[in-house]
């Protein structure tokens, strides 16, 4: 396939086998009908952006029945508290200035500025009438070139644009960058979040690989986009959070200078380079094997922590039914009573665990790792890493 970014052709490194929507938790009835894809992921030789190759259609995805609610991380609200803190302690927007949130979810990070001029952009239905119920201002659209246009006409320019871990989903990358340059002021920041891939590459943390995430950065890769756009990368910070993610400040290119430490980073993070996503193939495949031995171990007497998109992506890899999870315990109520997307293991109310006290776990959310070994830090329980 060819590189969307730069048409070039890419080297496929990574074949998951056939997939479902990954947060498309399903009732009994729809089992029949259930959407599968092939999940590959591929790199460009070119302008190094890692990809996933054939993606079902955005509208199947990003819908009222879309279940992934920010909200459902204390830590994660607190990491927004802290963003929203940097961005208003450092001059990037006065009081009267106009912040907008692309893929805003549930208004998690923009309740933060229910006192300034803000708009977040969500087409997904079930999260956006969410924030709006929160006070957050929320338009329910996919964010492209015209949206862009429309916000401008209606609201002006915006001093602040905030995407996290949303840009990698936007498939249609090419028109969400000319409406970020349209909806973005002259001087104006654009504040990305996302996965580090250094980080998944490190951890062997293949199930980050689902249809959300259509795209990966790297720091070099990022900075390529940036280029063909016109647009400037200015600086990167390192986060902790989804097992190590990168923040980008990006402005137009006209705007400041590129920072010498940028070059640093791309020669540390060493990713332009094919060898390393062949070594990672081969970890993946031995992870898979490892996680499988460990639950015939325990002859199915095991359940799941958090039904993660990540999950989806794991048990349809390695082929796990009810026959090695039973169940998998998850706080997000529109989940529960159903069953995961494509494997089918029963989905149930994160309430029942207390009473169940279940020994062997499997914790999905590995990347809230932190937050939930100390909620659960008085129960006897043997975790086990997907990955
Ligand atoms: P996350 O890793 O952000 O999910 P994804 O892989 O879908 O991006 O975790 C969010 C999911 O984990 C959500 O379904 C709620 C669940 N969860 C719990 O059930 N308990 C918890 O303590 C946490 C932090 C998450």
């Amino acid at each position: 396939m060819n590189c969307r970014i730069c048409n070039t052709t890419t080297k496929k490194f990574l074949d998951l086998g056939k997939q479902p929507i990954a947060n498309n938790f399903l009732i009994e009835d729809q089992f029949d009908s259930e959407y599968f894809y092939k999940l590959e992921v591929f790199f460009c030789p070119e302008c190094y952006t890692v990809q996933i190759g054939n993606v079902p259609d955005k509208e199947q995805i990003f819908n009222e029945n879309y279940a992934f609610f920010t909200s459902t991380s204390n830590h994660m609200i607190q990491h927004f508290r802290e963003l929203a803190n940097i961005i208003k302690n450092n001059n990037h927007l006065s009081k009267d200035g106009f912040i907008v949130e692309i893929g805003s979810n549930d208004g998690t990070f923009l309740k933060n500025f229910r006192g300034y001029n803000h708009l977040g952009i969500e087409p997904s239905m079930s999260v956006a009438s969410a924030a709006q119920k929160r006070g957050v201002r929320t338009l329910c659209v996919f964010f492209n070139e015209e949206a862009a246009e429309k916000i401008v006409e209606r609201n002006g320019q915006a001093d602040v644009i905030v995407t996290t871990n949303c840009f990698p989903h936007m498939i249609d990358r090419e028109s969400v960058l000319k409406g970020i340059k349209i909806l973005l002021k002259p001087k104006g920041i654009w504040i990305n979040e996302e996965a580090s891939l250094n980080e998944v590459i490190n951890l062997g943390s293949y199930d980050q690989f689902y249809n959300e995430h259509v795209f990966f950065s790297s720091i070099a890769s990022f900075r390529n986009t940036m280029f063909l756009y016109d647009l400037n990368l200015l600086d990167v910070d390192y986060l902790k959070v989804h097992g190590g993610s990168l923040r980008f400040f990006s402005s137009h290119a006209d705007v400041g200078g590129r920072k010498h430490k940028i070059k640093d980073y791309i020669r540390t993070e060493s990713l332009r380079n094919f060898e390393r996503f062949l070594e990672f193939e081969y970890r993946v495949e031995e992870t898979r094997k490892r996680f499988l031995q460990r639950l015939f171990l325990l002859r199915g007497n095991t359940v799941g922590y958090a039904a993660t998109a990540k999950s989806t992506t794991v048990l349809n890899y390695c082929k796990i039914g009810t026959n090695l999870i039973s169940k998998i315990y998850d706080t997000t109520p529109i989940k529960q009573g159903k069953f995961s997307p494509g494997m089918h293991v029963p989905v149930v109310s994160y309430d029942s665990f207390k009473e169940d006290k279940p020994k062997n776990v499997v914790l999905f959310a590995w990347n809230h790792a932190k937050e939930i070994y100390e909620k659960e830090k008085d129960k006897d329980i043997n975790w086990i890493l997907p990955i």
